[in-house]
């Protein structure tokens, strides 16, 4: 699927929202990319919205999300998804939370770009800008390998001028104008906008608009503070006039439960109507529990000739211009990301497009088969050992973890295990995973007692104690299933079952486990893991231990869009 081919829908679609809007303003909620969705930018392609979000180390990076009705996004691509674009760097990304930072999506001349700053990268000088671009969006494949520019600051912008100029604009904020062969960025940048005084100027976009070049920034942090701030211009170098009524999105010093509202990107749909995008955390003034980390949300917004823009507060329920019709006609093959898993995995299924992995991962760890989605063990757990000097033991070559994000507040999630570990210390389970130092596990793992299910966290806040059970004597003939399930807001309950059996509890735990500290920019991911816990020598395990996977069952059951008020799924 081409861009020329989506142009094609064109006309029938207008067609449609037209007579929409005649039936006047829409309802929708928030969050629209529920689940880890952090620091969105969002482009139209002619009847076609594209939104992208940061990544951190989570691998494929860089996701594409794609809607007709802004309302129903489909998983279009990651932009980076293969690790020859990038050689190297993943597994030499130290940080839990190096690699992608925010990017800027933009379309020019046929052509989807993504830009963006790669953080962290150990033996070659710390960071690197990086320009992907494609003609199908829709495709893994297409996506180029990127062109890189050298600077340490966050979050570029791309901005093409009417004479053909292509500023970037990063952290600070400074703007330099770049070659888009080589990556050259013009010397020195030229610091434009401090913004109103807020730490952490960032996250800029600029865009052109009668007579002006508007600079729409993030700043007070990506907390409770967090806000949008906005400057114009008449010359892009400047100087910038600040908004005297800035900011002009926040929800900082409220008690609103989506907390943290900011850097926020602005289009258009098809009626000339404007409507933006932005991160926020559901979690309330207290701020203690928030697993799914920061997520994007949908806000309308008036922005009249030669005035400044006015964007409608982020709540959980939203009114706002009409919608486009709705609809799931968008090309592609991956997930609507509101959609249930629901897989039996065998050696004709891929892995899921939506899956991701922590950095990387080991060439061949993960394999389809007949019997499930087999996982060959790591020598290092989900934690690792983080002051080893071996790079293996710190799980930074390749963890064998695979997972999904939690997108509903209230969800269960279930697997079936085939596991028979020959050696003391292998493992295999499930888990919700914020960051090596921060997960909630239940696995099934063999100790000097036998084969055992253990519950065990790491995290933020007060540890619930560890828990072994010695796996009954009458579970051997069928799968173990394992179970995660979120019956509230707060908490884990954590259980395993001889296939349908009833499930033992084996632990639950709160999700403040898995909310901020080490985690505070990515968001929980829930999924399988396999290690030997250290055993065995150099990147390999001892023989044996080796997992699989079937029956994977990820079911939404509600969504909190306020304190206390859910809607199911
Ligand atoms: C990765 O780190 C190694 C060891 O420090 C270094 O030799 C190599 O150049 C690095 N590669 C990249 C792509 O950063
Ligand atoms: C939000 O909408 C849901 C269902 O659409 C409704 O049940 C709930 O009462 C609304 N909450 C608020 C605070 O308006
Ligand atoms: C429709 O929504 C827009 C954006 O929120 C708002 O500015 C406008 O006042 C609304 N119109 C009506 C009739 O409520
Ligand atoms: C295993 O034995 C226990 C205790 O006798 C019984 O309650 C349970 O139903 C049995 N489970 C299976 C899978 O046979
Ligand atoms: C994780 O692995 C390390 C060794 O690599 C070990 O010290 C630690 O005990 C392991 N954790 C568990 C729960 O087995």
């Amino acid at each position: 699927m081409r861009f020329t081919s989506a142009a094609l829908g064109l006309a029938a679609t207008l067609g449609g929202q037209l007579a929409h809007a005649q039936a006047g303003n829409s309802t929708f909620h928030n969050p629209i990319l529920p689940g880890w969705h952090s620091d969105p930018s969002c482009v139209r392609v002619e009847d076609t919205y594209f939104c992208g979000t940061s990544t951190f180390i989570a691998f494929p990076g860089l996701p594409l999300y794609a809607s007709k009705d802004l309302v129903n996004w489909r998983l279009a691509s990651h932009t980076w998804n293969r690790e020859s674009q990038l050689p190297g760097l993943s597994w030499n990304t130290t940080g839990q939370q190096h690699g992608m930072f925010a990017s800027t999506v933009r379309y020019h001349n046929g052509e989807l770009y993504v830009i963006c700053e790669y953080l962290g990268i150990a033996g070659a000088g710390g960071n690197i800008g990086v320009i992907f671009k494609t003609t199908d969006p829709f495709d893994d494949d297409a996506w180029s390998d990127p062109v890189t520019f050298l600077t340490d600051r966050i979050d570029p912008d791309l901005f093409w001028d009417d004479d053909g100029t292509v500023y970037v604009a990063t952290q600070g904020i400074l703007l330099q104008t770049i070659d888009m062969e080589t990556g050259e960025l013009s010397q020195p940048p030229v610091e434009i906008w401090p913004g109103t005084g807020g730490v952490w100027p960032e996250g800029p976009h600029i865009y052109k608009r009668d007579g002006y070049y508007y600079v729409l920034i993030a700043e007070g942090g990506t907390e409770r503070d967090h806000a949008i701030t906005i400057a114009r211009s008449q010359d892009i170098w400047g100087p910038y006039e600040s908004y005297e009524g800035n900011p002009i999105l926040t929800n900082r010093g409220t008690d609103e439960y989506f907390q943290t509202v900011g850097h926020g990107d602005l289009f258009t749909d098809l009626e000339g109507k404007w409507w933006g995008v932005a991160l926020a955390t559901r979690v309330g003034p207290q701020f203690t529990h928030f697993p799914m980390g920061r997520e994007t949300v949908l806000y309308s917004a008036r922005w009249d000739e030669g005035e400044w823009p006015v964007l409608d507060p982020v709540r959980g329920n939203m009114t706002g211009w009409p919608l486009p019709p709705e609809t799931r006609d968008v090309p592609g093959d991956g997930q609507f990301v509101a959609d249930p898993d629901a897989y039996r995995f065998d050696a004709e299924s891929p892995v899921p497009k939506h899956f991701v992995y922590w950095r990387v991962p080991r060439p061949g760890t993960f394999s389809m088969t007949d019997s499930g989605l087999e996982i060959v063990p790591s020598r290092s757990n989900l934690t690792g050992i983080a002051s080893s000097l071996d790079p293996v033991m710190r799980g930074q070559h390749g963890l064998s973890f695979v997972g999904r994000r939690q997108t509903f507040t209230l969800f269960k999630f279930s697997v079936d295990l085939i596991f028979a570990p020959t050696e003391v210390g292998q493992e295999a389970g499930i888990t919700v995973f914020l960051t090596q130092y921060a997960h909630i596990d239940i696995g099934v793992v063999l100790l000097e007692s036998g084969l055992s299910l253990r519950f065990r966290t790491e995290g933020n806040g007060p540890a619930p104690p560890e828990n072994v059970i010695p796996v009954p004597g009458n579970w051997t003939e069928k799968p173990i299933r394992l179970h995660i399930e979120a019956d509230d807001p707060t908490s884990y309950r954590l259980s395993a079952s001889s296939g349908c059996g009833k499930p033992i509890e084996v632990g639950t735990a709160s999700s403040r486990r898995v909310s901020g500290a080490t985690g505070s920019f990515v968001g929980s991911l829930v999924g399988a893991y396999a290690t030997c816990n250290g055993a065995g020598q150099g990147t390999e395990c001892p023989e044996g231990g080796v997992a699989t996977f079937q029956r994977w069952v990820y079911t939404p059951v509600a969504q909190f869009v306020d304190e206390g008020v859910s809607i199911p799924a």
